[in-house]
């Protein structure tokens, strides 16, 4: 088979997912896959292949890896450019993908179904200056990734530079409440037929916010499964599908929460999560047996349903 692996994009999270699509490249086991690496510049550009040709490239693959993490990517252009090129693709389709990058539609989406996310507000730049500080909140972009642009604003002179830098990557800012509690991720897979497959449990165990520093420089650490109660476990998976089919997911998504003592309460949910050997989904998976290698033929093989 015939696989493109795609990488880069024209978002802050281009060095990231460099880094995703290097390792699902080196990971496609050479003996079934020819793999075809492309890349998105930071500019959004397909370097010297130009967008007609890197489209008849990608037309001439039997399937697609979008590894493209955050905007212009994740958001499902990627998705749309294979549906009208008419490439079947692993991963989300361009709804799913549009909306797991907003974290407000994802918040309504997620309340809609009954699963709890901080309380928040919606800004936009003519909304930012009325807003008032009164106690601890997480100031970030609506639509980034990798934690980039997020900011936890303990003290009121943080608000005005907190702002400034989530703007500097997306026109609207979401504004929560800081949700005490462990961090724990998990990941949905879905199957042929409607079929879900969780994960175990991931927890990230760090000194204060999973930043892009404690995200990528090793200070944090993963522990899958976690340490969960039974039910705790049950209803974490329970939101996990519920938020991953109101979305309407598909292929692999990650799904991050905050585990409080008055339940789960949804973080966010990433549709092209981070894919190196050592990311999280790989990470889970292989804590319940599966081999990334092996996780990543089941994805290629459902795309090609
Ligand atoms: N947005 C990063 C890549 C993640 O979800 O892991
Ligand atoms: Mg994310």
């Amino acid at each position: 088979l015939r696989v493109a692996v795609i990488g880069g994009g024209a978002s802050c999270e281009h060095d990231v997912s460099l880094a995703s699509a290097a390792s699902v490249a080196a990971a496609l086991d050479p003996r079934k896959y020819d793999v075809v690496r492309m890349s998105i510049a930071r500019d959004g550009s397909w370097g010297d292949l130009g967008l007609g040709r890197a489209v008849r490239v990608l037309q001439g693959c039997d399937v697609v890896l979008p590894v493209v993490h955050g905007p212009h990517g994740e958001d499902g252009t990627l998705a749309a450019l294979c549906e009208l090129a008419r490439v079947p693709y692993v991963g989300s389709g361009v709804r799913a993908g549009a909306l797991a990058m907003d974290k407000w539609a994802t918040k309504l989406v997620a309340q809609a179904v009954g699963v709890a996310t901080a309380p928040g507000v919606l800004l936009t730049a003519v909304a930012a200056p009325s807003y008032a500080w009164t106690h601890p909140v997480v100031v970030k972009p609506v639509a980034a990734g990798s934690s980039l642009g997020v900011t936890l604003v303990d003290r009121p002179e943080l608000l005005a530079p907190a702002l400034e830098e989530a703007f500097a990557l997306g026109d609207r800012v979401l504004v929560e409440d800081v949700v005490p509690g462990r961090e724990v991720d998990l990941a949905v897979l879905a199957r042929a037929g409607g079929r879900r497959i969780v994960s175990p449990a991931l927890e990230i165990a760090v000194d204060g916010v999973f930043g892009f520093e404690e995200k990528y420089g090793g200070s944090a650490r993963f522990i899958v499964p976690a340490a969960l109660r039974e039910t705790e476990r049950k209803e974490l998976e329970d939101a996990a599908v519920a938020v991953f089919d109101a979305l309407g997911c598909a292929g692999v998504a990650r799904v991050d929460f905050f585990v409080t003592d008055a339940g789960p309460v949804l973080n966010e949910v990433n549709t092209m999560p981070g894919f190196t050997a050592e990311s999280q989904v790989p990470k889970m998976f292989a804590a319940a047996g599966m081999s990334y290698p092996a996780l990543l033929d089941m994805l290629v093989r459902d795309a090609l349903g």
